[in-house]
């Protein structure tokens, strides 16, 4: 199985970019992190980032018919992006949302979501680790399915 792992804009910077609230680890170390758990479930991992909302599409239409999940951190784009959201909807596979912050706790703008209602469930607030909870949801639901 293969889980596609997406990067929104700014995370490029994770570890140096306000480490008060999106902390030291660095996304290079993230991917190792999410690359290790889902090799713990015999899955792969294809990590990404970009700052670029058409590239998001673009990964999304082309990779993400080959993938059994999406993981998806949208940065920014969660609080507006309406074409990302869309690009999502098209998907046949379960869509996770995570946050390393509590979004719901922050600004008012960064309270909404467009992206959850397409998504099957949402991690925030719960640091880097929020991205290994959801390799292990999708490692799980996927095992499960297959009866094993
Ligand atoms: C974020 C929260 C967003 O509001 C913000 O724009 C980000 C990161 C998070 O992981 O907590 O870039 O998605």
């Amino acid at each position: 199985m293969k889980v596609l792992i997406l990067n929104g804009p700014n995370l490029n910077k994770l570890g140096e970019r306000e480490p008060s609230i999106y902390g030291t680890t660095t996304l290079d170390e993230l991917e190792q992190m999410c690359r290790q758990r889902a090799t713990s479930f015999g899955a792969e991992v294809d990590f990404r980032q970009s700052n670029s909302e058409s590239e998001l599409i673009g990964w999304i239409q082309k990779e993400g018919v080959n993938a059994s999940a999406i993981i998806i951190n949208p940065a920014a784009f969660t609080h507006y992006s309406y074409a990302l959201r869309e690009a999502l909807s098209e998907c046949a596979c379960p869509i996770y949302e995570v946050h390393i912050s509590n979004i719901y706790s922050r600004e008012e703008w960064r309270r909404t979501s467009v992206v959850s209602p397409v998504a099957k469930g949402v991690i925030a607030g719960l640091g880097v680790q929020g991205y290994l909870f959801a390799v292990d949801a999708a490692c799980q639901e996927r095992d499960e399915d297959h009866g094993s």
